[in-house]
């Protein structure tokens, strides 16, 4: 009996660390965690309570003894050691926890900084004689992400400090509410995937790998630590002070404590307080704060001793799921949504949540009158983490509609995707109404005075039916309609005269075709620059443009085979719409169209990004992997092994820094 529970133990610990390394990629890496960070926590206690039991499947590489690590996969920035590891901290989620740490320290005058715990990601900025050198995520807490393009775009960063010597400075950056929801809001129009909470969308801003953009997003950090030698400071907290003095922000809400019940005070206080704070916090961090006790305290393998975080609860109500409606997108997608018994969470009244797609409502069993766990972790979208099911219930087949709910039209699922569609792009409602909203947004065709109540408005009076048909209101037309007087009518074609001087790429975008983001538009409205030439263009050519992959050139491709899309392009072009660019083109020069190009290593004469622009600048798209589909690879010094193994099997040239150089010249 013995046997067969300790085999089953020994199991679990395997899955568990499998399963917790698989957490850490999708967090880390992919900024897609599909569990919330207290189950994480919990199944990471588990392991640990499991290895110590079994101390013979002890594993250096388990999660229990290595932080999370969030280098990027495609090896695009540089790659530096740490001067000295980045580690994690402890995590806590009740007093009984908090009493114990604090009750493991030396009590003599014990005194402890408690400050709001981040919800962001690590950063270290190395600066050398008052002057930022480089700024490393933490990575694998040995080796980080050298971001220090993306770093630059933070206002708050000092470029310079008045320090002379090295010095490390580390802190958290993040995106505050405000930007987050303006990017949600902006993602939510292009029908791009949203951000589920800033952390992700943080992470994920810092890794991009084109600064106007993460500028736009408007990223911000807060510092809390220094690593140097002879700093002039004994405690936590003056470190704080010093680093504030140096041009740092460090965030206000900081309590020096004396006490469990002061600590305690301060964290339920915040506990309530921090939804009304500008940025995301997720608990609170507590330190010692004498730096010789810090010394002696020490690190374990992950974190240091002389802190830990207290994780505050996510909040959860339960409630009951009344209905589902299903909402139809401007590309057809019908997103399911639950309507709820409304329920008071974290400060909102929450009524409605996103429930994907078929298989997640499936995979939670779900049904009308479940009684449903609702929680806003964090994250600004609430969501069904759990069910609960009446014992009596009876258990009916969940059944997605067969037909859309808006035109009738039968739905359909293309292999591999997870979302039905309705087909039925030129005739039904919500897709027409949706591609003119769409149109005149402001990243689109900007058209000021055509909001979405005007469109569904111009569409019920029979008005207008597709993008073209704005061009044609007349002002006889518009007057006659509720909510519309003349002076409204004159501004609303005011707009749509202006808007035919919109450049080509921003018509690009506008036309809504599927997966064509803003910055893909861009990217393809600089290398072709006519619509003649970009409805003509073949596979190769598109994938050849930076940002478009397969799939985008088979939708950009289907667009334009659809005749229904060429007869609006002419109608639109004889409108006097900007159908292509007199900036001629943006590009230096042709020398690299069509060519593909992978960069590995590193470089005397410029650095990788550098090259990157340069390839980009001269009509090349600059990939991360090698595939057949490679031209050459630019290879500087310590070419990856792998790179280089695949070159030779696939017999791509490597071409080194100065025969790139010439081949631009
Ligand atoms: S102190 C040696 N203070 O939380 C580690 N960390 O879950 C010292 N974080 O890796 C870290 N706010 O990225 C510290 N006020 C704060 C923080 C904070 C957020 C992050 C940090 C750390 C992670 C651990």
């Amino acid at each position: 009996m013995a046997d067969i529970f300790e085999t089953a133990e020994r199991d679990e610990l395997l899955q568990l660390r499998q399963f917790l390394k698989e957490q850490n990629h999708k967090y880390y890496v992919l900024n897609a965690p599909t569990i919330s960070d207290a189950e994480f926590d919990e199944k990471m206690h588990r392991l640990q309570a499991l290895e110590a039991k079994y101390p013979d499947l002890m594993d250096v590489n388990s999660p229990t003894q290595k932080v999370g690590s969030d280098l990027d996969d495609s090896k695009f920035f540089v790659q530096r050691a740490h001067r000295y590891p980045m580690l994690s901290l402890a995590n806590t989620y009740n007093e009984d926890e908090v009493r114990d740490w604090l009750s493991k320290l030396p009590q003599d005058d014990l005194a402890i900084v408690c400050e709001l715990k981040f919800d962001g990601l690590s950063i270290s900025l190395h600066y050398q004689n008052g002057v930022l050198q480089n700024a490393l995520t933490r990575g694998d807490g040995t080796i980080g992400d050298d971001v220090i393009a993306n770093i630059r775009t933070i206002a708050s960063i000092p470029q310079t400090i008045p320090f002379e010597g090295d010095i490390e400075v580390r802190g958290e950056v993040l995106l505050p509410w405000e930007n987050f929801n303006r990017l949600n809001v902006e993602r939510a129009n292009n029908e791009e995937p949203l951000f589920a909470n800033p952390r992700n969308a943080a992470s994920g801003t810092l890794k991009l790998q084109d600064t106007d953009e993460v500028q736009k997003r408007g990223l911000d950090a807060y510092l809390y630590y220094i690593i140097g030698e002879n700093l002039p400071f004994g405690t936590h907290f003056e470190r704080l002070q010093w680093l504030r003095d140096l041009g740092f922000k460090t965030g206000e809400n900081i309590r020096l404590c004396h006490s469990l019940q002061e600590v305690m005070d301060f964290i339920a206080f915040w506990d309530t307080e921090r939804k009304n704070l500008p940025i995301a916090t997720d608990g609170i961090v507590l330190k010692v704060n004498n730096l010789q006790l810090q010394q002696q305290l020490g690190f374990t393998a992950k974190n240091p001793r002389w802190a830990i975080a207290y994780k505050f609860q996510a909040e959860r109500e339960l409630t009951t799921l009344k209905s589902i409606s299903y909402q139809v997108g401007r590309t057809g997608v019908i997103t399911p949504v639950a309507n709820l018994e409304p329920v008071q969470l974290s400060g909102t009244m929450v009524q409605r949540a996103t429930l994907h797609n078929e298989d997640f409502i499936r995979s939670l069993c779900l049904q009308v009158g479940d009684k449903v766990w609702v929680e806003k972790g964090g994250e600004i979208i609430p969501k069904i983490v759990a069910v609960e099911k009446e014992s009596n219930a009876e258990a009916v087949q969940y059944a997605f509609p067969e037909r859309c709910p808006e035109c009738g039209t039968p739905l359909v699922r293309i292999e591999g995707e997870a979302a039905w569609k309705c087909p039925n792009s030129e005739g039904c409602p919500p897709q027409q109404c949706g591609k003119i909203i769409h149109f005149v947004s402001r990243k689109a065709m900007n058209i000021d005075g055509l909001g979405e109540e005007t469109i569904q408005l111009l569409f019920q009076n029979n008005l207008i039916k597709d993008v073209a048909d704005l061009y044609d209101l007349q002002h006889k037309d518009l007057v006659v309609l509720e909510r519309m007087g003349d002076k409204s009518a004159t501004n609303l074609l005011n707009g749509i005269q202006k808007s035919k001087t919109v450049p080509w790429k921003r018509v690009l975008f506008a036309l809504g075709i599927p997966m064509v983001g803003e910055t893909t538009a861009k990217n393809i409205a600089k290398v072709f620059t006519s619509v003649d030439t970009l409805s003509h263009a073949i596979l190769e050519q598109l994938t050849a443009v930076n940002d478009v992959g397969e799939q985008v050139a088979n939708a950009i491709i289907a667009f334009f085979a659809n005749e229904r899309h060429q007869q609006i392009i002419e109608r639109l072009k004889k409108a006097g719409l900007q159908f292509a660019s007199d900036e001629q083109t943006e590009l230096l020069s042709t020398k690299l169209l069509g060519k593909t190009i992978v960069i590995s290593g590193t470089f005397a004469q410029h650095s990788r990004e550098e090259y990157k622009n340069m390839i980009e600048a001269n009509g090349g798209k600059n990939t991360s992997s090698v595939s057949k589909n490679t031209s050459f690879l630019l290879g500087g010094e310590g070419i990856g092994p792998d790179k280089r193994a695949k070159c030779g099997k696939l017999q791509i040239p490597i071409v080194s820094e100065q025969e790139f150089l010439a081949m631009l010249e």
